[in-house]
């Protein structure tokens, strides 16, 4: 059976075939650990590192790519920017729609004395620019949200916000796991202090990879210390970008990837790919309503979301869902709660979790179709008829 993949929140799949490319040319004839070393291959994985540093710095609006360090995922440049700028006896402010790369950190500095405020969202997961304002007081060392929900895919008004966080003196740190290569991120005119991404989602790189914008003013502690390939003769962390923030060796054939994809994103056009999936989830979103007993979650318009499509069907499981979807249908989604128990007590979804369509840039109509024909089949053979506002 081939399979509809339908999970791209989770992972981008399939990957343009040039990252394939990329990480099989890295590891075959790169030989070599970037900044450790003058050889050959050492300076053609340095080359690599910072040709990805470039494009990653062109496609976030920021000036010097010296600021951008790589990490293994979101998460990790997260806690790299919560657990290096936030300290015990600071107040922060975030949402109640939150990823626990988010929430979980910041439960944690709650129990070391950080206050934590949470602005509680709207049922269909949006955020009011108003609420954050009132909730930021005088000494709010720092506003902390997703770009956009991975339960509802709603799109966050990060160009609001991070106004509220200029004029607080406030820093504004910003998840954007789920927006990264698909929606406009530009760190200046956001007012973005700490951007932190994912690189294997819409970036389009392999998994093991993501990234972290750390403005000029800001000083993070490091999570890590050890070798840079600098400063050796010294037994202290060096205090530069990126060196100070990337101890130990990279992810080199990994990254190579990401620049594939990255390229990939440039020569296709960010706003293009954008178009497509929207295109996609505004498809399953009118198909899926039509059907009797489905309860969709988050905003409907779909301008308004990534392609993020959660909802449920009566009173069935959504992880039983998934799985017939995954063994009956070939259609891979995730059920449950995405990690994000937060977004989903917000939206009253707690108890059930929902079943999550993610469409990508490679999906096509027909499996769209294909999708919400297979969820027609499943409502009707539990015999689902209730009504389906979410
Ligand atoms: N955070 C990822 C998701 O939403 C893994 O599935």
């Amino acid at each position: 059976m081939t399979v509809i993949y339908l999970d791209n929140a989770a992972t981008t799949w399939p990957k343009p075939e040039a990252v394939y490319q990329a990480v099989d040319a890295c590891l075959r004839s790169v030989g070599g650990n970037p900044g450790r070393g003058l050889s050959t291959g050492s300076r053609n994985a340095a080359n690599l590192i910072f040709e990805t540093r470039e494009a990653l710095a062109n496609l976030f609006g920021i000036s010097n790519s010296a600021q951008v360090i790589f990490t293994h995922n979101a998460t990790d440049a997260l806690n790299t920017a919560l657990f290096g700028f936030i300290k015990p006896g600071d107040c922060v402010v975030t949402t109640s729609m939150e990823h626990h790369a988010v929430a979980r950190p910041l439960a944690y500095l709650e129990t070391l004395g950080v206050k934590v405020v949470r602005v509680q969202a709207d049922r269909q997961g949006w955020i009011d620019p108003n609420a954050i304002e009132q909730a930021v007081g005088k000494g709010t060392k720092a506003i902390v949200l997703s770009h956009a929900s991975n339960v509802t895919g709603t799109i966050m008004p990060l160009y609001e916000i991070g106004q509220i966080a200029r004029k607080a003196q406030a820093a504004f740190i910003v998840d954007a796991a789920q927006t990264a290569g698909v929606e406009a991120i530009d760190v200046h005119e956001m007012q973005i202090g700490l951007l932190a991404f994912s690189g294997h989602k819409g970036l389009l790189g392999p998994q093991g990879t993501g990234g972290l914008y750390i403005q000029e003013d800001i000083q993070l502690k490091p999570l890590r210390y050890g070798g840079t390939g600098s400063l050796s003769e010294s037994e202290l962390q060096p205090d530069f970008l990126p060196d100070r923030l990337e101890s130990g060796t990279l992810n080199t054939p990994g990254i190579a990837g990401l620049l594939a994809g990255l390229e990939f994103i440039r020569t296709t056009g960010r706003d293009v790919i954008r178009k497509k999936e929207i295109q996609f989830a505004a498809q399953l979103i009118a198909g899926l309503a039509e059907i009797p007993g489905v309860r969709l979650y988050g905003p409907i318009e779909p301008d308004k979301r990534t392609a993020v499509v959660s909802f449920n069907i009566g009173q069935l499981d959504s992880n039983r869902i998934a799985y017939e979807l995954d063994a009956e249908f070939g259609i891979a989604c995730r059920g449950g709660l995405h990690c994000s128990s937060w977004a989903h007590r917000t939206i009253g979804t707690l108890a059930s979790g929902t079943v999550r369509f993610s469409p990508g840039y490679f999906n096509q109509t027909a499996e769209i179709a294909a999708a919400i024909q297979a969820i027609k089949a499943i409502a009707e053979r539990n015999g689902n008829h209730e009504g389906n506002t979410g």
